[in-house]
């Protein structure tokens, strides 16, 4: 006959109250059986494995009602949507804690130097009144263009290429530039990190080179397609603002068609935490749309209809010079290519 457990047993096994355990039931996490006699809780082996899992999950912060999702329903695709949103938040909350922190340290910094009483300072509150900022853009920034929609078209219009502004007709040659510049550094077993990995196209000639890479993207539906396509590519959700690693753990960082997604403040922020996780040694290449200059910018609209003008502005170009200013502050040097009139690939080094 199966063992059965009363709820104070239970309670003591986990070292947990008896009121967890209600309340875990209350939720209606759990359904143990009642005893006919008297009406006490009674909890079978598979209550006592489901009350394991409901405590490991509850220990990484794992949500009551998700909780409840995923004990209902263990399919992969139902399981990846919790696990993912937990990870989501918990970097959100670690990159938040880093902003805290660093702020902190100026603030002592700061007070370890004063020689008279403390008083609130301006240069104190003006610290905190930064990290503020720096959180709210991050914290701010958005998909406007909606690429959990376009995830399953994208392969399909990337080659179509629709737009009046024909970005993509050299898409397959920028991605071999993009993987033989990588090469060229002759790099060895680099660690690489791929940025708005998109359906994986650029990673998956990495993986087939036996790379190691993982791809981040802000869009879990691109994700999808990307796994689906690419079955050994390792997928993160992911922001630029936001890397979900730590630091200095890749030796390699690319990026194709994703930079302009940023403004230019936002763009600052992504270099800074793209050097964050890079090892000092490591290199960067983005190939993105670009101008070399504003000069050059305004040359080249002048020749472009309203259209075609309305659909840059619908996006963050990146001015070549202004990058070379950025990546100048980590003592990098950064060298460019033209492929077509939008399209440039930049490497830092
Ligand atoms: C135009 S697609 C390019 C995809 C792929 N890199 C390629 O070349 O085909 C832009 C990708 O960047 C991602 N992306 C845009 N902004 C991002 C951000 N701030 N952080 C992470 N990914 C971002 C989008 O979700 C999308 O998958």
């Amino acid at each position: 006959m199966e063992n059965k457990y009363t709820i104070s047993e239970i309670a003591k096994m986990f070292n947990i109250t008896t009121n967890k355990v209600r309340f875990y039931e209350k939720k209606g996490l759990l359904e143990p059986l009642r005893n006919e006699n008297n009406d006490y809780r009674t909890f079978t082996k598979q209550d006592i494995i489901k009350l394991q899992s409901i405590l490991l999950y509850r220990s990484i912060g794992i949500p009551i009602k998700d909780i409840k999702n995923i004990l209902n329903n263990s399919r992969k695709e139902n399981c990846l949507t919790y696990f993912n949103d937990q990870w989501k938040l918990v970097n959100n909350e670690i990159d938040k804690l880093n902003i805290i922190r660093k702020s902190l340290e100026s603030i002592l910094d700061e007070l370890y130097e004063e020689t008279k009483e403390y008083k609130i300072d301006s240069k104190v509150l003006n610290i905190i009144n930064e990290s503020n900022e720096l959180y709210n853009i991050k914290n701010n920034w958005q998909d406007k263009w909606n690429f959990n929609n376009w995830a399953k078209a994208y392969d399909r219009d990337i080659i179509e290429d629709k737009g009046t502004l024909k970005i993509y007709k050299n898409y397959s040659l920028i991605l071999q530039n993009v993987y033989d510049t990588v090469k060229s550094f002759h790099i060895i077993n680099p660690n690489i990190l791929e940025i708005g990995v998109g359906t994986g196209n650029l990673a998956s000639k990495f993986l087939n080179d036996s790379c190691s890479i993982i791809g981040i993207d802000q869009s879990r539906e691109m994700l999808t397609v990307a796994k689906e396509k690419h079955p050994n590519l390792k997928v993160r959700i992911g922001e630029f603002l936001r890397i979900p690693y730590y630091n200095k753990c890749f030796d390699v960082i690319i990026s194709t068609y994703a930079f302009h997604h940023l403004n230019t403040e936002e763009k600052s922020i992504a270099i800074e935490e793209m050097f964050r996780v890079l090892k000092d040694n490591g290199i960067i290449v983005i190939s993105d749309l670009m101008f070399k200059s504003i000069k050059d910018e305004e040359d080249i609209l002048r020749n472009l209809s309203i259209g075609q003008v309305e659909e840059i502005r619908d996006e963050y170009y990146s001015y070549i010079d202004f990058l070379i200013s950025e990546f100048k502050k980590y003592n990098k040097k950064l060298q460019y290519k033209r492929i077509d009139k939008f399209n440039y690939i930049i490497s830092v080094f």
